[in-house]
């Protein structure tokens, strides 16, 4: 495999308009929700990415076809029939939004069998409240050889008090609800922005969904479901990387294409250490300002600051010389970027799940390499914001999430270049 990297001469204020891509995370389970219907189902907004190109595989394994008109960002997906219900692991291994499949699948046919996710780099990942809330609805499980197996002759509605507030939990039982038997109430449920869309997208279908946003979900099962067109969501987390971007260059940036909504905790964190936000019905505007002051942030579910931001967050907070502190609380190993900021010069305490942070005037360039996806989205804004050229390596993490990155980032002015590794 051709492995790249990404070359930034950093120390340049970003400048200009960034047109923001279709949220990854609602296409995820939307896409997989497109099994529920039998014929034509057709997205747009879809984000041409690497963890979208892993799903495509997945359903179509399953026996939908695909076409995804990339240029455009439009993906058709027809399906006739499942013709298999197993998610082999090397397509579950890359990315954990495949148990997805879960929910439609044992609505639809009865029968699952997918490979165990297994931990990665943020952290365990279970998957015990998706497979609690599947029992609860009638399914049978076992784990055998790495694989769960599922089973129901027919899926029950019945209320699912989630023990902790999980995107992915709340999304799987939305995907099996709708098609169940009676009144499932999902007590707990997430309130982000894909969940949402995702219920937006089930109820054009035909779906019976109620209390979307709030904390109680009620899905009356229908009988069948109907293919339809649907709009992906704009993607809160790149424009999110974006904004930090602009801000640790201390730049003049416009991100447009947005729901400013979805961003309320990190604009109001912006404010509050002293840049100005501007923004209009889709768009945010930040400028650089002066004396910026510290701040304390901690992660939480929805409306609260994500955690999919925590690491961007924390590259641009190195430099406002103050003590900047984060506590993440979703995930237990979500600090994988430290060492690798620590190489450019960050000064960075960590106790459990808390960082302290010693702000420094400007980092330094140095070799790095990205953890995972959004550990990856760090280095890119802390390299932006160094003084030199800072090598990026194993950029294959920043492909599942962003799409067009060094084309959008040149286009504000950065010095960006995507080569193989080892070139000089
Ligand atoms: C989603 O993951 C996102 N992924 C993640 O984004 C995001 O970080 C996360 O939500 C939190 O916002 C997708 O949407 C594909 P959870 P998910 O279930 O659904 C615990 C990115 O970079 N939990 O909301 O897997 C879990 O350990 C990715 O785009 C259980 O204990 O996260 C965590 O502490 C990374 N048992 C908490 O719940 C379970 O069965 C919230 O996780 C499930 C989750």
């Amino acid at each position: 495999m051709r492995l790249d990297v990404y070359k930034i001469k950093g120390g340049r204020k970003l400048k200009g308009e960034v047109k923001i891509s279709g949220a990854k995370n609602a296409a995820l389970p939307i896409i997989v929700g497109s099994l529920l219907a039998e014929g034509k189902t057709i997205l747009s907004n879809v984000p041409d990415l690497k963890d979208i190109r892993t799903i495509l595989q997945v359903i179509e394994h399953l026996g939908a076809k695909t076409k995804f008109i990339s240029s455009k960002n439009i993906l058709e997906i027809e399906v006739r029939s499942i013709k298999n219900n197993q998610v082999p692991y090397d397509l579950v291994k890359t990315m954990r939004a495949s148990i997805y499949v879960m929910g439609p699948l044992l609505a639809k046919v009865g029968e699952v069998d997918v490979s165990l996710p297994g931990g990665c780099a943020i952290g365990e990942r279970p998957i015990d409240m998706h497979l609690n809330g599947f029992k609860k609805m009638g399914a049978k499980i076992n784990l055998q050889h790495g694989y769960v197996k599922a089973k129901a002759k027919c899926l029950f509605g019945t209320t699912i008090t989630m023990k902790k507030i999980s995107v992915g939990t709340t999304a799987n039982l939305m995907l099996a609800a709708v098609l169940a038997k009676g009144k499932t109430v999902l007590e707990n449920a997430a309130l982000e922005p894909d969940i949402i869309d995702l219920g937006h997208f089930l109820i054009k279908m035909g779906a019976n969904i109620t209390g979307l946003g709030t904390e109680t979900i009620e899905i009356i099962g229908v009988k069948k479901l109907n293919p339809t067109k649907h709009r992906i969501i704009p993607d809160r987390i790149e424009a999110g990387t974006f904004l930090l971007a602009g801000a640790i260059t201390r730049g003049d940036l416009k991100i447009t294409k947005i729901i400013p909504e979805h961003l309320r905790a990190l604009i109001s964190i912006l404010i509050e250490i002293g840049f100005f936000l501007d923004e209009g019905r889709n768009w945010v505007q930040i400028r650089p300002a002066k004396n910026l002051v510290g701040t304390i942030i901690k992660t939480k579910p929805y409306p609260g600051f994500p955690t999919d931001l925590q690491a961007p967050i924390m590259a641009f907070l190195i430099t406002i010389p103050r003590v900047n502190v984060i506590i993440e609380t979703i995930f237990e190993n979500r600090f994988t970027h430290v060492a690798e900021l620590r190489r450019m010069g960050a000064d960075i305490i960590i106790e459990d799940r808390v960082a302290i942070i010693r702000g420094i005037k400007k980092l330094s360039s140095a070799p790095v390499m990205m953890p995972d996806l959004r550990a990856g989205a760090a280095l890119i804004i802390a390299a932006l914001g160094a003084k030199g050229e800072t090598e990026i390596r194993r950029i294959y993490h920043a492909d599942r999430g962003y799409e067009n990155l060094v084309e959008k980032l040149s286009k504000l002015g950065a010095k960006i270049k995507r080569e193989p590794e080892g070139q000089n």
